[in-house]
This record gives C-alpha cells, sequence and structure tokens, in this order.
C-alpha cells in the first residue's frame, strides 16, 4: 500500500442547526496496519443515518466528536488484510469504520453482510439495521396482528418501508405519511402501501379521518413533531400501539420543543414504547432470514439515494438532514 492514503472526512465545526457541508473537511492519513487480533476492511459503500446528527449534538451515548475527529458512520467493507482469528482477506463485513476508506476493527459490532439475493448495500438498509428497526418494533412490542392499520411516518425511507412492507405481509392495511408526491407514489405504487400521504400538501387530519376512522392501531413515529402531536392527539385506535421510533424534527434543534397534551393516550388505551434497536440484536437472525426470503419471493422493494465518492459524504449527510433524500443514504467508495 506504500504511496497510498487513507481519505477520511473530518468534522471541521460542530454543526448550528442542520448540518452544511461546510461544517466537514477532507483529510488524510497513513493507511493503518492490522495488529494481532484486528483486521484492516476497505471501504465499500457508506451508510448515513440521522442518528449521528445525535450523536454530533452529544446526545447519544456514542458521545460527541470534536473537531479533526473523522466522521462516524457504519459501512459495507471487504477485509483487505487480517490478523483476526474469525475474519479472512476478502470477507464483506458491516461495521463502525467512520467515514474514510480504510478502517481497522478487533470484531466488536462487527457482522458479515448477509443479503442473500439482494445487494450487499441493502446490508445498511432494509436487510441491515434499518430493517431490524422496522422488524424487530412490529413484531416485538407492537405486537403486529392481522387486519390492523399501521401508519408510519418518513414512509418511503429505509425503516419507513420496511414498516410498511412487514405490515402487508402479516395482512395488515399500510399508511405512510411522506415528504413530496414522488416519494408518496414510489410508496404506494412499489413498496405496496394502501396510501400515503403528503406531509407538506395534505391535509393530514381530514385524510386520516377518512382513511382510518378508528384510528391507527399500530402508529410507527419516525419523525416527532407536528406529525407525531396530531396522530397522537386525534388518530389512535382503542388499544393502540405507538413506537417512538424517531425524532428527526428534533435533531438539529438545541433543545426539544414543549411535548404534546398526551390525555388522549390514556383515553385510547394505548401503550407507547420507546424503541431502540440496539436492545434487539436477539431478533437479527431472525430478521434476516425472514428479510431475504421475501426479497427473495419478490415481497420487498427498497429505495436508494446513493452518490459516489467519499468527498460526496458531507453533502449527503447535510441533504439527509434537510429530509430532502429519498430512500436509504448511501455513499459509494469502492467496487
Ligand atoms: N429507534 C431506533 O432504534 C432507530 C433505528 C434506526 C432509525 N431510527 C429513526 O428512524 C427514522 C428514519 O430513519 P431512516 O434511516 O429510514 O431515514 P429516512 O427515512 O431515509 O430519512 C429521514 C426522513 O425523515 C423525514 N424528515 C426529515 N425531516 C423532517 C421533518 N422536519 N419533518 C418530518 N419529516 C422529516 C424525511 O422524509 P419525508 O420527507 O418523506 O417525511 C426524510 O427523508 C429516523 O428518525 C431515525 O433516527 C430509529
Amino acid at each position: 500500500m506504500s504511496g497510498q492514503k487513507n481519505r477520511q472526512v473530518l468534522v471541521k465545526k460542530l454543526p448550528d442547526g442542520i448540518p452544511l457541508e461546510d461544517d466537514f473537511e477532507m483529510g488524510e492519513s497513513a493507511i493503518p496496519e492490522p495488529q494481532d487480533g484486528t483486521f484492516r476492511a476497505r471501504t465499500l459503500v457508506l451508510s448515513l443515518d440521522p442518528y449521528v446528527r445525535a450523536v454530533m449534538s452529544g446526545r447519544h451515548f456514542y458521545g460527541a466528536p470534536k473537531p479533526g475527529d473523522v466522521m462516524r458512520g457504519r459501512s459495507v467493507a471487504r477485509v483487505d488484510a487480517s490478523r483476526h482469528p474469525q475474519y479472512r482477506e476478502g470477507d464483506v463485513v458491516v461495521m463502525e469504520s467512520g467515514l474514510q476508506d480504510y478502517a481497522i476493527s478487533d470484531g466488536d459490532d462487527v457482522h458479515r453482510a448477509d443479503t442473500g439475493t439482494a445487494p450487499v448495500s441493502t446490508a445498511l438498509g432494509v436487510l441491515g439495521m434499518p430493517g431490524l428497526t422496522a422488524y424487530a418494533a412490529l413484531l416485538g412490542p407492537a405486537q403486529i396482528k392481522e387486519g390492523e392499520t399501521v401508519l408510519v411516518s418518513a414512509a418511503s425511507g429505509a425503516v419507513g418501508s420496511m414498516v410498511g412492507q412487514i405490515a402487508k405481509i402479516n395482512g395488515c392495511r399500510a399508511i405512510g405519511i411522506a415528504g413530496s408526491e414522488e416519494k408518496c407514489r414510489w410508496t404506494e405504487s412499489e413498496a405496496g402501501f394502501d396510501a400515503c400521504l403528503n406531509r407538506k400538501t395534505d391535509d393530514l387530519h381530514a385524510r386520516l379521518s377518512e382513511l382510518a376512522a378508528d384510528g391507527a392501531d399500530i402508529f410507527f413515529d419516525n419523525t416527532g413533531g407536528d406529525i407525531q402531536n396530531l396522530v397522537m392527539t386525534k388518530h389512535l385506535a382503542v388499544n393502540s400501539r405507538v413506537i417512538l421510533s424517531g425524532l428527526i424534527t428534533q435533531y438539529n434543534l438545541p433543545e426539544a420543543p414543549p411535548g404534546p397534551n398526551l390525555g388522549n393516550l390514556c383515553k385510547m388505551r394505548t401503550t407507547v414504547f420507546g424503541f431502540v434497536v440496539y436492545d434487539f440484536e436477539h431478533m437479527r437472525e431472525r430478521f434476516l432470514t425472514d428479510a431475504k426470503r421475501w426479497f427473495a419471493e419478490g415481497k420487498i422493494r427498497f429505495k436508494e439515494d446513493m452518490t459516489e465518492g467519499l468527498e460526496t459524504a458531507p453533502a449527503q449527510f447535510s441533504k439527509l438532514m434537510h429530509g430532502d433524500n429519498f430512500g436509504k443514504t448511501l455513499v459509494k467508495v469502492a467496487e
């Protein structure tokens, strides 16, 4: 590897509000050499995820980065040098690599990229952590049952699209909320939702009153904010379950806004579950078995928002945090 460098996306300054390209800068280091018990992997595809914004605000257990640190991120990567007993050159893994060309790992929190007949990039999306979030929450705490109405926000994203598709596989009605006509069309015609409402142009209260007159049995909340307030106060069924999955409306704010009046949760006997995917590792194997089969049977569609080149990662992250991504936000770094 002599002469080659490890290109990196570094934090230039911690963002104030929505992260901008200028909050990051490119840097480089020597390509690291693995020591005993570790391997080195070449990044192939990088994942950009909303939770990283919470990390940057110091609101995540990973802790806030400092200027000059490599920006956090998971990737699909190929092992290219190993002194680790369980990983060999050529193995393709999902790992916490950071946004860089090469990373060293001791094997902790590493999974083999196992996507069956689906493209390997789906190990970061519908067949990865976002897919597991949808699966584990619906089959676990939400206790999904045939015939129910499942409502999900950010419906065309990696988490949201899997929520609707798993709902349909389980014999439920799936209603999505998304941020554009294009996203809604894809959500209905490709992902097979029964309906998708445009949060920017539809009267959500009127449309939900028509489409789910008795309320949603499961509300899978990926956004918080106005959508959460509306659904929690007016569109829940009796004995409904709410999965608090994501609060992307708050990730760019300096502090949490005042909360809704939760009286309706009592009236509707609603169970609210604060969901964190890391607590559901025990469901990963079952999820992968089901998700790979569903994919092979043509029951899972996915959308990716992928650019090429490590240097495009800051703009992709900014786009995601503006809500302008359409599908799982990825960056292709190498073949
Ligand atoms: N709890 C967990 O363990 C867990 C695990 C993974 C992900 N999550 C959460 O799940 C959510 C979806 O994640 P993802 O990776 O699949 O991302 P994603 O849905 O592909 O991207 C985020 C989407 O959020 C929507 N959005 C952004 N800003 C918004 C705003 N101000 N108001 C309403 N909607 C806004 C946008 O969709 P529209 O324009 O279509 O609304 C945007 O495309 C995120 O909140 C994430 O943090 C939680």
